[in-house]
């Protein structure tokens, strides 16, 4: 069974062809040459957690490949009733759902998903763990402004505790042969962050220095346990980057944000909506990634995802 559910146990070879074919997706569309189709499954998208990109870009991917979408409200479902995670995955997967979509504030419900349903689940976003399809996407995004990953300098500044986000670049930059920094204040950067690929960095200037990619994160207010900032104008006069903050940068570094932005937070005007802003290509490109997804997970003609090691 295959399943995209992080990026951590990918190999190179496996993301640089996910990336190959969502290049080869985005050519075809943006062209409007046919498309290899998936029109026997049908996947169900599952949406634990508000999304706004993820959500959509999945659904557009979908569209592109004639995949059929079944979608669930967990807030309408028969887990008001406390109905079990579990059963309801066992449910999903005797109504002949094909294939699954997560996304869920539990850390590790995808993975859990993936022990029980019997097709492939794909991993949209989960708790602090991993959002291996948007790593894919900002990847991408890289990749056609910078030509390679190899060498470059990426930091990942901000909430990198809390980033799912986080977590998936660190794990696939570095796999791909990128400097990754993560810059943040010490209560926004994991005391385990030996365990994450990249140099930590509490002061921005320096985090930044000559850096060829700068990945500002959401400030996850929703996710911080009260004093863990001590106020939000404070970590803005700290690390926004801005038209001042990214003078430290290579002149022609890339600003990029998962999203949704704190605007006049994280970034101000100019980074996000200035010429280094590669913001709406990163949206753009989580369809094409997502493609790639599907049509791997889907067929057998895409990626080989079959080892999944996190499944053991
Ligand atoms: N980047 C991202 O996951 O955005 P959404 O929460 O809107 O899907």
């Amino acid at each position: 069974m295959k399943h995209l559910l992080g990026i951590r146990h990918l190999d190179k070879g496996q993301i640089d062809d996910l990336l190959g074919l969502s290049a080869d997706f985005k050519l075809r569309v943006v062209q409007d040459r046919p498309v290899p189709k998936l029109t026997k499954q049908v996947v169900g998208m599952l949406f634990f957690e508000d999304s706004t990109r993820t959500r959509v870009s999945f659904e557009m991917a979908a569209h592109y490949l004639g995949l059929k979408t079944a979608n669930f409200s967990a807030s309408s479902s028969s887990m008001s009733k406390g109905e079990t995670l579990k059963d309801t995955i066992l449910t999903l997967r005797y109504e002949r759902l094909d294939g699954m979509v997560m996304r869920h504030k539990q850390s590790g419900a995808p993975t859990l998903a993936a022990r029980h349903f019997g097709g492939p689940v794909i991993n949209a976003g989960d708790g602090q763990h991993e959002h291996p399809t948007q790593a894919l996407g900002d990847a991408l995004t890289i990749i056609e402004r910078k030509g390679d990953l190899e060498g470059l300098i990426v930091a990942i500044v901000g909430d990198v505790l809390h980033s799912r986000v986080a977590r998936s670049n660190a794990w696939l930059l570095s796999k791909l042969g990128a400097e990754v920094r993560l810059v943040g204040p010490r209560t926004l950067i994991p005391s385990h962050s030996a365990m994450l690929p990249g140099a930590v960095y509490y002061d921005l200037a320096t985090g930044i220095a000559d850096a060829d990619v700068i990945m500002t994160l959401r400030l996850q207010k929703e996710r911080m346990a009260e004093g863990m900032l001590s106020s939000v104008g404070e970590y803005a006069s700290m690390y926004q980057i801005n038209r001042e903050s990214m003078r430290y940068a290579s002149p022609d570094c890339l600003v990029m944000h998962p999203g949704p932005l704190n605007r006049g937070i994280e970034l101000d005007d100019v980074a996000a909506d200035g010429d280094k802003s590669a913001i709406t290509s990163q949206i753009e490109n989580g369809i094409f990634v997502r493609m790639a997804a599907y049509y791997s997970v889907f067929s057998n003609e895409g990626v080989n995802l079959a080892a999944a090691a996190e499944l053991v």
